[in-house]
C-alpha cells in the first residue's frame, strides 16, 4: 500500500490525533498486574497496542473492549498471570517487547516474545544486561528476538545507571523492581518520559524520584485504576509539522498530551519561529493535557540543542522535514539512537529527502539538513510509520506529487491518519497494492 499526496492547501481546522501509544501500552501492562478493574478510555487501538493486547489476554488476562479506544482489564493481581500457550507476537513494537520482558522475568513460568522483521532485528542486550543483573535468565538470538524469558526465578533489586536515555529499559527494570526484593533504583543519562512511574503512583505504588534516579520497592501491589489516555503528541507531531508548513493555516487540535517529558519536539520547532501555543491546560489523571495551536510560520536553521534529544525521541522525522522548509541549515547532533527505532531514521529520513531534492549531510549520531524545496518523486518508507507520515506531509508543499511507499506500518501507531490529513485539506490517496 503507498501513498499518493498532491501539494495541498491547508484549511483552518480542529482536529484530534489517536490516544498516546505509550500510556496505552502500559495502561494494558499495568492494568493486567494490578489488583481489581481498570478502566481505559482514549486508548490507541493501533496495531502496536492492539499486540499488546493480545499477548495480556494470552497470559489469562480478561479484558473486554466495548469500543475501539475502550477497555475494561479484569487485573489478576501481581502474581496471578498465568502461562502463555503460545508465543507472544508483539508486530513492530519495541516498547511492548522491553517491557514485557521486565514484567515477564519476574514470572512462575516461561515465555517466548517475538515480533515482526523490524522488531526481531532491534536491540535487545540493553534489556537483557540489566535484568540478567537482577537474576533473570533471558536467550535472545545474539541479543536480538526472539526472547525467551524463563520463568521461577529469584529476582534481586539492583542499582543501575543507564548507559542509553532510554524509558523502555527504565521502564523494564522498574516492573522487574515489583518482583525483585529490596529496591530497585534506576539513573537516567538525560530525563526520558516518565508515564510508568506516573501510572504506577496513580495505582497507588510508591515511586521515588531524585533528580535522574527512580527507585521502586519490590513486591508493592498496584491497585486498578481509571486511566483517561491523552491524545499522542508524537502523532500530534505530523499535524502541527503541516500546519506550520503551510500558508496562513491556523489549526487547532485538542487534548493533547502535553507531559514536559515529551514536549522537546514544540521547544524546538518555537526555537526554529513556530508559532505554537497551549491553550486550556488540565490534568487528565496522571498526565498533563492542552489543547495544541499551530499557525503557519517561517522557520529558521540552526543547531537543535542535543539536551531536547530524549525528549522528542520520536519526532526527529517530522523535525527533518520541518529543517528541510527552514532557510538555512539545520544541525541535528546527539541522534544515534535514531538509528536503532522501527529503521534507521538517519539514514530513512536523508535517503527520502534527498529524493526529494534536499540536501543531507550524515553522520553517525547526527545529521545537517540544508533548507530547500521539495520537489515531487517517489519515496521509501523503509516500512516506519513515522518515516512514512513525515513524508506524506513534506509532500503538501513539494513542487510535484509524491508516492510514498509501503505505508502500511502508519496503522501501528496512527490509525485514521489518512482521514485526519484530509481533515486538513491535505490531498491523500490510498492507493492499494496489486496482486500479483
Ligand atoms: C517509548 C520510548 C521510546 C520511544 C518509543 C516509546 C516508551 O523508546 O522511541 O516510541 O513508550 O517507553 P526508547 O526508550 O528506546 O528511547
Amino acid at each position: 500500500m503507498d501513498f499518493r499526496v498532491s501539494p495541498s492547501k491547508i484549511a483552518d481546522a480542529k482536529v484530534t490525533v489517536p490516544g498516546d501509544k505509550s500510556v496505552s501500552h502500559r495502561a494494558l501492562m499495568l492494568g493486567s498486574i494490578a489488583s481489581g478493574r481498570t478502566e481505559v478510555s482514549g486508548f490507541l487501538a493501533g496495531e502496536d497496542c492492539l499486540a499488546t493486547l493480545a499477548a495480556m489476554r494470552t497470559l489469562g488476562v480478561g479484558i473486554e473492549q466495548p469500543e475501539p479506544t475502550q477497555m475494561s482489564i479484569d487485573g489478576t493481581g501481581l502474581h496471578g498471570l498465568s502461562a502463555p500457550a503460545a508465543d507472544l507476537d508483539l508486530g513492530n513494537s519495541g516498547t511492548a517487547m522491553r517491557l514485557m520482558a521486565g514484567l515477564l522475568c519476574g514470572q512462575s513460568f516461561d515465555s517466548t516474545l517475538t515480533g515482526d522483521a523490524s522488531l526481531t532485528g532491534r536491540p535487545m542486550g540493553r534489556v537483557i544486561r540489566p535484568l540478567g543483573d537482577m537474576g533473570a535468565l533471558i536467550d535472545s538470538n545474539d541479543g536480538r528476538p526472539p526472547l525467551q524469558v524463563h520463568g521461577g526465578r529469584r529476582l534481586c533489586a539492583i542499582d543501575y545507571d543507564l548507559p542509553v536515555a532510554s524509558a523502555q529499559v527504565k521502564s523494564a527494570v522498574l516492573l522487574a523492581g515489583l518482583y525483585a526484593d529490596g529496591t530497585t533504583c534506576v539513573t537516567e543519562p538525560a530525563v526520558t518520559r516518565d508515564h510508568t512511574e506516573r501510572m504506577l503512583a496513580s495505582m497507588g505504588v510508591e515511586v521515588r524520584t531524585d533528580g535522574n534516579r527512580i527507585c521502586v520497592r519490590g513486591g508493592q501491589a498496584l491497585r486498578g485504576c481509571r486511566v483517561q489516555v491523552p491524545a499522542d503528541l508524537s502523532s500530534a507531531s505530523f499535524v502541527m509539522l503541516a500546519a506550520l508548513l503551510a500558508e496562513n493555516a491556523d489549526v487547532l487540535i485538542t487534548n493533547v498530551g502535553v507531559n514536559p517529558t515529551r514536549t522537546g519536539v514544540i521547544e524546538i520547532l518555537q526555537g526554529m519561529g513556530a508559532d505554537i501555543r497551549l491553550e486550556n491546560p488540565k490534568l487528565l489523571g496522571a498526565e498533563p493535557v492542552a489543547d495544541i495551536r499551530i499557525r503557519s510560520s517561517n522557520l529558521q536553521g540552526g543547531a537543535v540543542d542535543p539536551a531536547l534529544v530524549s525528549l522528542a525521541i520520536d519526532e526527529f522525522p517530522a523535525l527533518f522535514v520541518a529543517a528541510a522548509s527552514a532557510d538555512g541549515e539545520t544541525v541535528f547532533s546527539g541522534i544515534g539512537e535514531l538509528r536503532v527505532k522501527e529503521s534507521d531514521r538517519i539514514a530513512a529520513m536523508a535517503a527520502g529527502m534527498r529524493e526529494l531534492g534536499i540536501r543531507v549531510d550524515e553522520s553517525p549520531d547526527g545529521a545537517i539538513v540544508h533548507g530547500g524545496r521539495f520537489t515531487g518523486g517517489t519515496v521509501d518508507s523503509f516500512c516506519d510509520h513515522r518515516v512514512a507520515m513525515s513524508l506524506a506531509v513534506a509532500a503538501t508543499i513539494a513542487g510535484d506529487e509524491v508516492v510514498i511507499r509501503d505505508v502500511e506500518p502508519v496503522d501501528t501507531s496512527f490509525p485514521g491518519f489518512t482521514d485526519c490529513m484530509t481533515a486538513l485539506g491535505v490531498d491523500i490517496e490510498v492507493l492499494q497494492d496489486v496482486p500479483v
